[in-house]
């Protein structure tokens, strides 16, 4: 099947919901635009997608996804130009990396221009949620499930892949206090670590839990052998500066690999700053501290973009970082990702992708 640009069918809401929006109070994820995207995968092959109004599913309770988890995402956002356009950031990558998730989870390959034309043709009938407001994004989810009504253990024949959205302010209100997680792993060699699956994100809701009852935002996962080497936190990539070196674990099966991540790497090299792609212990973090040395600590993703860490805690001990204004690399970084964003810095990786009103 290919679609013409613009082409899908689309049934309209017949009153938008945009005036329940207060674009000075977002909350995270709880608002949704108007429309949302729906094709199905059945008999081999992807039918024609529609959009119609953002609304309930009905599902068989057999539906496979929710008892075997062959269910992936993917998170990205939207910006408004200031002539009004609506920019994209790096929106291929995101269809990419949910490919990757797909085969790893043994779902349907997604075809481009399902994802393209269908998210295009989609905010271009939601422009108007995407917020003008600075610190503001429209943030698009798309996602895939197995829609199967059949409890045996095998790969879902039939998928639904959606795409809806909502307009967002900041994921974190402060910096973050976070603590190296010693017990429970998110993700092993093997296993689907590298996968956005929604099942990586279930199974870690408890130990985040118990980090918060604790007192911490957010935990540090660790390697699943040893708990010695340092991998991502909560939902974000993880980046440390060590004596004004940006460093960071590198992207492996384990650990998911980061738009944004990618992003604050090319934009520090870019800059001149040394950045190194290697394995961090826990050792290495407390021994810089002790050192003076450990000048910054963040977290990057789609939803928390860059998430100021102001304290670590480890076995039993709290370090505290430098204050985040004197932190100049993901100062730094922040601004020039949020110029290019928004339009306002040059694009030279090529990463927006606009679409003219
Ligand atoms: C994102 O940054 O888009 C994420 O995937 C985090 C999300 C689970 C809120």
């Amino acid at each position: 099947m290919s679609l013409d640009l613009l082409s899908i069918p689309a049934e309209c809401v017949t009153q938008s919901r945009i005036s329940e929006l207060d674009y000075n109070n977002i909350e995270f994820g709880k608002i949704f635009s108007d429309h949302m995207l729906v094709a199905d995968y059945k008999d081999g092959a992807w039918q024609t997608p529609q959009i119609m109004p953002y609304g309930n599913m009905s599902l068989s309770p057999a539906t496979s996804a929710l008892h075997y988890g062959q269910s992936i995402f993917e998170g990205m956002k939207a910006y408004k130009a200031a002539n009004g356009d609506i920019l994209l950031f790096r929106p291929l990558d995101n269809f990419r990396r949910l490919n990757i998730s797909a085969e790893r989870m043994c779902m349907a390959e997604l075809p481009e221009d399902i994802f393209m034309q269908g998210l295009e043709q989609l905010l271009r009938l939601d422009a108007a949620w995407v917020p003008p407001t600075s610190g503001c994004a429209l943030y698009i989810r798309p996602f895939m499930f197995a829609t199967d009504d059949f409890i045996g253990v095998r790969p879902s024949s039939s998928y639904r892949f959606t795409i809806f959205s909502c307009p967002v302010g900041a994921y974190y209100g402060q910096p973050l206090k976070v603590a190296i997680e010693p017990h429970y792993v998110r993700s092993a060699e093997g296993g689907a670590g590298f996968a956005k699956a929604a099942g990586n994100y279930g199974a870690a809701l408890l130990p985040a839990r118990k980090m918060q009852e604790r007192g911490y935002h957010q935990l540090i996962w660790t390697d699943a052998k040893e708990h010695k080497f340092i991998e991502e936190s909560g939902t974000m990539n993880l980046m440390f500066v060590i004596d004004g070196k940006l460093i960071t674990p590198p992207a492996s099966t384990t650990i998911l690999k980061g738009i944004t991540r990618d992003s604050v790497l090319q934009l520090a090299r870019d800059f001149g700053y040394t950045v190194e792609e290697r394995k961090v212990s826990v050792d290495e973090i407390v021994e810089a501290h002790k050192a003076g040395k450990l000048q910054e600590a963040f977290g990057t993703g789609t939803a928390a973009t860059i998430a100021q860490i102001a304290t670590i805690h480890y076995n039993g001990q709290d370090m505290d970082l430098p204050a985040i204004e004197n932190r100049e690399i993901s100062n730094r970084v922040a601004t020039e990702l949020d110029k290019i964003k928004t339009g306002q810095a040059p694009d030279k990786h090529n990463w927006v992708y606009r679409i003219s009103l």
